[in-house]
């Protein structure tokens, strides 16, 4: 059985409702999921929730409910979200799954048994709201702790370590000897940076349960939990372990299946978002090495997002809600901006009127007009009834097909939309330059009419095919529209030529409605 391209999203924390950042990493996953599937490849996409820890335990408790039952209703709404996305992911983790708690059990078990952690006390600084042990290194000039730690409390505790500093050579190793490991590249040399630079602390994996009582016990030690971020990194191999896959299975020596989708370590692509590229990069990594696995092939870092040139936050009222932004304006709309917007690695920020001003000039103006005049065209000029094939457009539509499968198998996204409207921008001067609706009044001038309707329905054609990871709404909607029954999910379908001379089209319809937006 073949190896899947495997690519995972970060599991979002339970805590609160999906926003524009949750929204945004899961477009870019699913994204590159249909991508790879359009290249003919087998993608498996994971996403899902983190369920455990003390902001999930706090907020339980805010809202008078016990985690488990909070964690349900909660789960309903993300999960919701995957379809209002129109996410083709193949499964959902939670982390209080059965599934995966076992999975990091057996995992403690058998780092445990190989001397991987030790007990220690440990005397310090500790912050609830960012689960984290703070030094003295991590003080403010003026003696304090970063406000975004929250309360920090001083407090004496005895824990679990895994020992890190053994394998810091090796990782760095590693990092300089996989270029592709860690992109974009400043997010390497941040890494890379860091590990040169600082000594490894050793990770606390537990926390006590008389403290904190929201997660795994620790199989050795049961009056402990399972730190939150050992637990949730595991979910990665967790759900391919639930499958059977001889990878991971053998590693941790659990029953290899045989299910279908089973073969699935390592990942090809970890995506997730800056601030938590430590975890991944350091911790996750040396995780890895030490159960026996082998590494995933990337991590894809994005930035954040702002609003207005604001950060979002809950308490500020700062932020973008996504599914209220598809119910108004569509989801290709929602999924097309930002893709378009922000490239994978810096920050972005949105702005109603960015929206609203790409909404108009690339969707409506730029690809919905396109596609509208074309097929209209053909119905009015020629009942809809493609004709002979010509070739004028070919080679700028093969330049484009070639250079967006290019950036796509980089998970240069944006770079490739840039590429589509090249040929949007391209189909629509040709409209301006032959004026069909002119050539139409002169029955002379019939043979250059049929070259030019040709040219303009398989560009429209190409675009769908083209376009399909990003606009699964809107691709299909075009084939339909130009009477295909197939779905143009397959790059394969970008060749030139695919119309057919007699072949009749179906109806037009516009794609992205012109909204007319009130004036503040
Ligand atoms: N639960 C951890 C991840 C565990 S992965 C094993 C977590 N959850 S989170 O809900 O806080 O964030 C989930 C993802 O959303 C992260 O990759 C994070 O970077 C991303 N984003 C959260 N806010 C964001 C923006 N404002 N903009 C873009 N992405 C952001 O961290």
């Amino acid at each position: 059985m073949s190896k899947r391209f495997y690519l995972t999203t970060a599991i979002d924390y339970v805590n609160g409702q999906p926003h524009l950042g949750h929204a945004y990493e899961k477009v870019i996953t699913d994204v590159i999921a249909r991508a790879r599937r359009s290249m003919g490849e087998e993608a498996f996409f994971l996403t899902g929730l983190d369920e455990h820890g003390q902001k999930v335990q706090q907020a339980a408790l805010a809202e008078g409910k016990n985690p488990q039952a909070y964690c349900d209703e909660l789960s309903e709404s993300w999960k919701s979200l995957t379809q209002t996305l129109g996410l083709t992911n193949n499964d959902f983790i939670r982390t209080t799954d059965t599934r995966h708690r076992e999975v990091v059990q057996a995992i403690l078990t058998k780092l445990n048994n190989e001397g991987h952690f030790y007990q220690s006390t440990y005397t310090g600084f500790y912050s609830a709201s960012a689960e984290t042990f703070l030094t003295e290194k991590d003080r403010l000039p003026d003696g304090t702790f970063d406000p975004s730690y929250g309360t920090v409390v001083e407090l004496s505790e005895d824990n679990y370590y895994f020992r890190l500093k053994p394998h810091q050579q090796w990782l760095i190793d590693f990092i300089e000897s996989n270029p592709d490991f860690i992109e974009p590249t400043y997010r390497r040399n941040e890494v890379l940076g860091f590990l040169k630079n600082e000594e490894l602390e050793d990770l606390c994996i537990s926390r006590p349960a008389a403290r904190l009582s929201w997660g795994i016990p620790i199989p050795f030690a049961p009056e402990y939990v399972t730190y939150v971020w050992f637990d949730a990194l595991v979910n990665y191999i967790s759900a391919p372990a639930g499958r059977g896959d001889p990878v991971v299975n053998t590693a941790l020596g659990l029953g290899t299946g045989s299910g279908p989708e089973a073969s699935l370590w390592p990942a090809d692509v970890h995506v997730i978002g800056k601030d938590i590229l430590k975890f991944h990069a350091v911790y996750w990594p040396i995780m890895l090495k030490a159960m026996g696995l082998p590494l995933p092939k990337k991590i894809l870092v994005h930035g954040w997002w702002q609003k207005d040139g604001q950060k979002m936050s809950k308490s500020t009222g700062v932020g973008v809600d996504p599914v209220a932004v598809i119910n108004e304006w569509g989801l290709d709309a929602f999924r097309f901006y930002v893709v378009r917007e922000l490239a994978i690695g810096p920050d972005g920020n949105w702005t109603d009127a960015g929206f609203q001003s790409r909404y108009s000039a690339e969707l409506a103006n730029g690809l919905g007009n396109l596609v509208n005049r074309s097929l209209s065209m053909l119905k009015r000029y020629r009942a809809g009834v493609i004709p002979a094939q010509s070739n004028e457009l070919a080679p700028d539509a093969e330049r484009v097909v070639q250079k967006t499968i290019a950036h796509l198998a980089d998970n240069e996204l944006q770079a490739a939309l840039h590429d589509i409207w090249e040929l949007v921008n391209r189909a629509n001067q040709y409209v301006d330059q032959t004026a069909p609706f002119k050539i139409a009044k002169d029955p002379a001038q019939a043979a250059r009419l049929d070259e030019v309707l040709y040219n303009l329905c398989e560009v429209c054609r190409i675009l769908a095919v083209l376009l399909s990871p990003f606009l699964p709404v809107t691709s299909p909607k075009i084939y339909q529209q130009l009477g295909l029954p197939e779905s143009p999910d397959t790059f394969d379908l970008a060749k030139w030529g695919g119309l057919q001379a007699g072949h009749t089209i179906g109806e037009p319809a516009a794609l992205f409605p012109r909204k007319d937006v009130p004036k503040p």
